[in-house]
């Protein structure tokens, strides 16, 4: 994937609901174009000494939201060609997502709402999945959010196989998203919608 990391001139930022696999899929997708990786949450927890799970449940949705936005478009400006996972709600921000859709490829991360629950079952960080049942919340969170994921340049389904798989998806993908690029005009599109670039990695 050496090709494909030189003909970036934008980093690739990862987008979807809690559980879809942004940071570790993130991770691996770096490892595999030879790319430094940053996880916003953790550039948010850097930058306040306090947990992302904390700082929601301290300061409440719209200051997490606030600052999540300075952080994602810091990460952005600093300029470096690099694979970005973003928390779930970055995205969902107007203005975050904009932004994005302009400086950065952006992949929606999709799973299915039962796999998202398990996974985040694993660990209790995430304070909006605390109350209630978390399957009915994810459910809630797709359908209010599905709209904003989907203006994505890419959106890869994923399912219960292996991260290898997807980031097997997520290079393919973009590799086409580039290639399509060329010759329609400088600067990318933003948001070619959810058929536009649709694929799924082997279940
Ligand atoms: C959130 C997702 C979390 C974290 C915060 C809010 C959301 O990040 O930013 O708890 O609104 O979807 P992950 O998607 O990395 O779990």
């Amino acid at each position: 994937m050496r090709k494909l990391s030189q003909s970036l001139d934008r980093p690739i930022v990862l987008v979807g609901l809690m559980g879809a696999g942004k940071s570790t899929v993130g991770r691996r997708l770096a490892r595999r174009l030879g790319l430094p990786f940053i996880d916003s949450d953790q550039a948010i927890e850097d930058a306040a000494g306090l947990s992302a799970g904390e700082l929601f449940e301290r300061f409440g949705d719209k200051d997490f939201r606030d600052g999540e936005r300075r952080v994602v478009a810091r990460l952005v400006d600093e300029g470096d060609i690099r694979v970005i996972a973003t928390g779930g709600g970055a995205y969902v921000d107007p203005a975050t997502r904009e932004m994005l859709n302009q400086r950065a490829i952006t992949v929606w991360l999709d799973a299915p709402i039962d796999i998202l629950a398990e996974r985040t079952g694993r660990r209790d960080t995430r304070p909006l999945l605390r109350d209630g049942n978390r399957a009915r919340t994810l459910e809630r969170l797709s359908k209010e959010r599905e709209s904003a994921y989907s203006q994505a340049h890419i959106r890869i389904r994923s399912g219960e196989g292996a991260h290898r798989d997807v980031v097997d998806s997520v290079l393919e993908a973009v590799d086409a998203y580039l290639d399509s690029l060329v010759g329609a005009g400088p600067g990318p599109s933003s948001g070619s919608g959810p058929d536009a670039n649709d694929r799924s990695a082997p279940a």
